[in-house]
């Protein structure tokens, strides 16, 4: 079993150091993907989802710090390894698309140039080669003019485009896990199917296996074999993706799946659940989301809930215990 996993996450706490003291960031966080299988993260914003995906690309920085806990990816522990070794790791091995492909594009050089010093970057090639390889690369995200493309600065795209540059480039290493932040967020919502079809094709076609991060469980439900709830740093729920959307367990992944949008319908994400996400120099003492739940009891603002198993699912919520003890409700 273990060899199948690509990806095991070990009891990561992730803290910042700030004024206001340390702030667990990530919380004692497990997790692990399956080789050739897609993890949907999702959760609010402001509930770790990026800081996750940084702890993963090793690239958490001051007042960020990995405080404990393992990443191993292919066997390999990344938590501690060394910059140099790292590097090498993405791109090859790890690679990311973001919310906002003009952070991590070039403005100033064309598309072309970035894809092909990608590939030089790691590869021994000519730079025929190279160019012949990303020109296949652009044709192959559904750009139906590469040569133009190819010669163009990321500012002469519109979002879409830009974002399928972006998936270019993070895919024309072949890595073996590719790591997708809010790739549509940005993006209107017809763009955002073409992108979210693109991924699962190329998905498909390469193999790599994918964390798929979104606010938005609506996007999750159509990308993702298992799901993982974050909230506030913690993990709340996680199971196969059928089960967390046909009988999500925790009152919060009930909110996520009342909240997604139907159609023609204009709602905001955060309407369904009342309240927001806590500051993290303001936790509340018991279950971190008992303040928003319609289910809480005074146990729940006392006391915090541990990940236990229920049918299948693993989740944080004392409805779920099996023995509650005096003060607990029973599911
Ligand atoms: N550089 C930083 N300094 C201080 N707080 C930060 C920094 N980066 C992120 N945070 C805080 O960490 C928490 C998690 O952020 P993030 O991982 O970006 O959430 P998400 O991606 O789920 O929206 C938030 O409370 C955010 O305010
Ligand atoms: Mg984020």
């Amino acid at each position: 079993m273990e060899n199948e996993n690509i990806l095991t996450i070990k009891d990561l706490d992730v803290r910042l150091f700030t004024d206001r003291g340390e702030l667990p960031v990530i919380d004692r966080l497990s997790l692990t993907l399956k080789a050739g299988e897609t993890l949907g993260i999702v959760g609010e914003s402001g509930c770790g989802k990026s800081m996750l995906a940084s702890a993963i690309m090793g690239l958490i920085a001051h007042p960020g710090k990995v405080t404990g806990g393992s990443i191993q990816f292919e066997g390999q522990e990344l938590v501690g390894m060394k910059k140099k070794d790292l590097r090498k790791i993405r791109g090859t091995g790890i690679s990311m698309i973001f919310q906002e492909p003009m952070t991590s594009l070039n403005p100033l050089m064309t598309c072309g140039r970035q894809i092909v010093e990608t590939i030089t970057a790691h590869e021994k090639v000519s730079r025929a080669e190279a160019k012949e390889r990303a020109l296949a690369m652009i044709r192959s995200v559904g750009i139906s003019r590469p040569e133009k493309v190819f010669s163009e600065v990321p500012a002469q795209l519109s979002g879409g485009m830009r974002q399928r540059i972006m998936i270019a480039m993070a895919l024309i290493c072949r890595p073996r896990l590719l790591i997708c932040d809010e790739p549509t967020t940005a993006l209107d919502v017809t763009v955002q199917a073409q992108i979210l079809g693109l991924i699962r094709r190329l998905q498909k076609e390469t193999g790599t296996s994918v964390i798929f991060i979104s606010h938005d469980m609506g996007v999750i439900s159509q990308m993702a074999d298992r799901v993982a709830v974050m909230y506030a740093g913690q993990l709340v729920e996680y199971a196969e993706g059928e089960k967390i959307f046909t009988e999500p367990k925790h009152p919060y992944t009930q909110g996520l799946q009342a909240a997604i949008p139907r159609l023609d319908e204009e709602k905001d994400t955060l309407l369904s659940i009342p309240g927001s996400v806590p500051m993290l120099y303001d936790l509340p003492k018991g279950c971190i989301f008992s303040p928003r739940c319609t289910h809480a009891t005074e146990r729940c603002g006392n006391e915090r809930p541990a990940l236990v198993e229920n049918s299948g699912h693993l989740v944080r919520c004392f409805l779920y215990e099996e023995n509650p003890s005096k003060g607990g409700t029973q599911a």
